[in-house]
């Protein structure tokens, strides 16, 4: 037996139905937002995730589907959607239009990690990116759509946000971080240090308790933020106190990918493990400019679909279609007559084998069908069928002819 690969899970029965009901639920919110669909590849130049998730990051150095394809190219499986739609945006000269452009997605993102509960290899993410839109309004927009979308899914949450800076005030402020991280170098892990010449902002969101404590009394980014970074990051704490969404600033929230600056946020949920993360995003204003484009602002996010599939509320499935089926082997091909009559608009089950009664009604059940509808000896020889609606429960037998 060949087993699916260590971190890869086969989506069936049950949790595809959560998985279609969790797209379909935020497909739907995106949509209203006025985001339209866009879908890349898989594969993609491996150059794309060095420039925009970052040379120095985890998933870069550690993380990556990474392989030379049978022409010598150096390609790797995406281990998050946003680098591919920015490639896209610019591949498309949208960089070159006025009209601002929203897109979400959907599909697998392939990270080589060490799996655990809430962490695959093979995971899938449902995401929005929205170009050339500066304002912060349009932060707090995206916030607000990711709370409606979990809300809609009946899942609570605990949102964190932090402001990483511009162009403006992150140089300075690394500088200074960089400067205290040395003082501290020998008592900070092998990890930190690495970083403190790689990516100094990294070392912020260290797991080492050692750490977090010498960490305390650092710089913090919030208090050292310019004019213009400062306004919006306290503008979007006041939308979001007036629309009643909880936050907690975390200045240590500083995310995995290289890209973003200004607003970055994630959503946590406490039910689900130490994998805890179940969507993160934020602006990345340069990245456009980065990839070869056009200087365009952009904010996004991601859902992890397969953290939140156990905290999603479903919605009772009613009853839907008819299930059909014979108790004597002559009329299994009416049936088949019939099911293939019915089904230009309706649901229809059908059983293959003669049956008993009750053996039937399993399957009605087993189908979750409104209607059954049987053929026995008595039916074939008048000319009827046997017809029960499982809602109302009423029963009756009528003319195969007046079955519409
Ligand atoms: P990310 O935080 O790396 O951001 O991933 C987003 C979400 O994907 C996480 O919050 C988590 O729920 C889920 N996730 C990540 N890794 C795994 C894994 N190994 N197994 C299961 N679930 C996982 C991004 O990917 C950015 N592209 C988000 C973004 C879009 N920022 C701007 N636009």
């Amino acid at each position: 037996m060949i087993n699916p690969l260590r971190g890869m899970k086969d989506l069936t029965f049950e949790e595809s139905k959560r998985f279609n009901f969790i797209i379909d639920t935020a497909t739907t919110i995106a949509k209203r937002y006025g985001y339209g669909y866009i879908e890349t590849p898989i594969l993609e130049d491996t150059a794309l995730f060095k420039r925009s998730v970052g040379d120095s990051s985890d998933i870069v150095t550690k993380e990556m589907y990474q392989f030379e394809d049978k022409g010598g190219n150096d390609v790797c499986m995406r281990p998050e959607g946003t680098a591919g739609v920015v490639r896209s945006f610019i591949h498309a000269k949208l960089d070159r239009q006025p009209i601002k452009q929203k897109f979400y997605y959907y599909g697998a993102m392939f990270r080589y990690e060490r799996p655990q509960k809430g962490r695959l290899r093979e995971f899938h993410q449902f995401g929005c990116e929205s170009f050339g839109e500066a304002s912060v309004y349009e932060d707090f927009t995206i916030i607000t759509m990711i709370s409606q979308i979990f809300e809609a899914l009946g899942i609570g949450f605990d949102l964190k946000i932090n402001s990483l800076g511009c162009s403006n005030c992150m140089p300075t402020y690394r500088d200074n971080l960089v400067g205290f991280l040395t003082e501290i170098k020998d008592e900070l892990c092998s990890d930190c240090n690495r970083r403190i010449d790689t990516n100094p902002i990294r070392v912020l969101d260290c797991k080492n308790e050692n750490c977090q404590n010498l960490l305390k009394n650092s710089p913090k980014l919030i208090d050292n933020l310019c004019d213009e970074c400062d306004i919006d990051f306290k503008k979007l704490t006041t939308l979001l106190d007036s629309a009643n969404i909880d936050y907690e600033v975390d200045t240590n929230l500083v995310r995995g990918l290289d890209y973003y600056n200004k607003t970055a946020f994630e959503f946590v949920s406490n039910n689900i493990g130490s994998q805890s993360a179940i969507a993160g995003g934020g602006r990345y204003d340069k990245l456009v400019e980065y990839l070869d484009g056009k200087a365009t602002p952009a904010v996004g996010f991601a859902i992890g679909i397969e953290r939140i599939m156990e905290l999603v509320n479903m919605p009772k499935i009613n009853r839907d279609g008819i299930y059909m089926g014979a108790m004597t082997d002559d009329a299994i091909e009416k049936i088949l007559a019939l099911a293939t009559k019915k089904r230009k608009d309706t649901k229809v089950t059908i059983e293959y084998n003669s049956k008993g009664f009750k053996s039937h009604m399993k399957g009605v059940d087993k189908a979750n069908a409104r209607y059954a509808l049987l053929i026995g000896e008595d039916e074939l020889t008048n000319g009827t069928i046997w017809l029960k609606d499982l809602d109302t429960k009423e029963e009756k037998i009528i003319p195969i002819e007046d079955f519409q």
